[in-house]
């Protein structure tokens, strides 16, 4: 593996490598456990149209937020009916090519958002399928910019607007409600959350008439160990179809980035390890205090500890403080669980290009994105 990450080092660092193998091996996990339910990728996660396409093949439908999205979900030449259109800010313009193009199942958390749906699938003259996003209500450990179900979330329905909807609903035309939906938020490693905001899905299902659909989000954090959850959701599946959205369980630990030491320098407790990624690359832990493990190809030696830090001119451009072999000028490091909202939140911040993409198969790699200027 060495001397592969030095071959692709030469293509120019930082850049970011993806593990085929890897990605198969978390798609199959998560078939072999929700053997009864319908798995929608959340593009968000990393929309590189050939990792998309690995998704596609897999049989998995896709969970998409923007028109960009769709767009990239439809080229892997996807049935439109595996599509789940989600987003708490849908625009006329996007809701429109989304049901000229057949998407007919859209997420909304609004009132609003679901007369706009009525509105464009009359103009359409196109029945379409509606799922209401609720608040689950369930505080999850993680950090609180990754929770998404609690009560002050931007995300889902509160009980009043539940109401209104469950009013409006017996006078819409083209649209109808079919499904509950909720995601509580992102990086969840323990079951429990899932569980209960499940039983609260259900029980409001159990409000509206017609509910076929329980889309129970994504969240799951890489190598989670399910137990209980898998048996609840299958069992759930004898009443209704089930959906899950997963992106960070199926690609972020497929990922990773390759990135060069650029500059050592004193700095208070531990020496600065100024690496060539920065923020503008991976931006998780400026953004979520995310700690990502960086490994070197030096082995396993721990011998000293540094605060390896980003080039991008901004004080939170910081990894973290890592224990690591004693580090040279142009050594290499590897920065692991970068595959999920990594290079798709990635920028061009500091007037950097954003990095290459490579996938390796079989110990050979391709380049899946060239690198992107201004
Ligand atoms: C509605 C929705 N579904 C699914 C996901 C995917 O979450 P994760 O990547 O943590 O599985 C997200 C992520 O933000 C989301 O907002």
């Amino acid at each position: 593996m060495n001397n592969l990450l030095i071959e692709i080092s030469k293509l120019g660092t930082p850049i970011y490598f993806y593990i085929k193998e890897k990605i198969l091996e978390n798609s199959r996990k998560l078939k072999e456990n929700f053997k009864d339910v319908e798995i929608y990728y959340a593009v968000k996660a990393n929309f590189n149209p050939e990792i998309l396409k690995i998704f596609k093949d897999e049989n998995f439908g896709f969970e998409v937020v923007s028109e960009g999205e769709l767009k990239l979900a439809l080229k892997t030449g996807i049935n439109p009916d595996k599509i789940v259109f989600n987003g708490n800010g849908k625009t006329y313009k996007e809701v429109k090519f989304a049901i000229e193009n057949g998407v007919s199942i859209f997420n909304f958390d609004s009132v609003d958002q679901l007369l706009l749906l009525e509105n464009v699938a009359i103009e359409l003259n196109k029945n379409i399928k509606a799922l209401a996003r609720i608040k689950s209500l369930v505080d999850v450990e993680t950090h609180p910019h990754l929770q998404t179900g609690i009560f002050t979330s931007k995300f889902g329905l509160n009980d009043e607007e539940i109401d209104e909807v469950l009013y409006i609903s017996r006078k819409l035309k083209k649209v109808k409600i079919v499904g509950i939906h909720s995601h509580i938020g992102s990086n969840i490693k323990d079951e429990e959350p899932f569980i209960k905001s499940a039983y609260r899905v259900l029980k409001i299902a159990k409000v509206f008439d017609n509910i076929e659909i329980l889309n129970l989000g994504g969240g799951f954090a890489i190598n989670m160990n399910f137990k209980e959850l898998p048996k609840l959701y299958n069992e759930l599946s004898k009443n209704y179809r089930i959906f899950i959205e997963p992106g960070r369980y199926l690609i972020a630990d497929a990922g990773f980035i390759l990135s060069q030491v650029v500059s050592i320098k004193k700095g208070y407790p531990y020496d600065f390890l100024v690496i060539d990624c920065g923020m503008s690359e991976l931006i998780r832990p400026a953004l979520y205090g995310a700690y990502h493990p960086i490994k070197t190809l030096k082995g396993n030696l721990a011998e000293k500890f540094y605060i390896v830090v980003g080039p991008i001119c901004e004080s939170s451009d910081v990894f973290g403080e890592y224990l690591l072999p004693n580090m040279e000028l142009n050594d290499l490091v590897i920065i692991e669980n970068c595959g999920a909202y990594g290079y798709s939140m990635a920028s061009n911040y500091n007037g950097r290009e954003k990095p290459y993409e490579i996938l390796i198969e079989n110990s050979t790699y391709k380049i899946i994105n060239t690198k992107k200027f201004l």
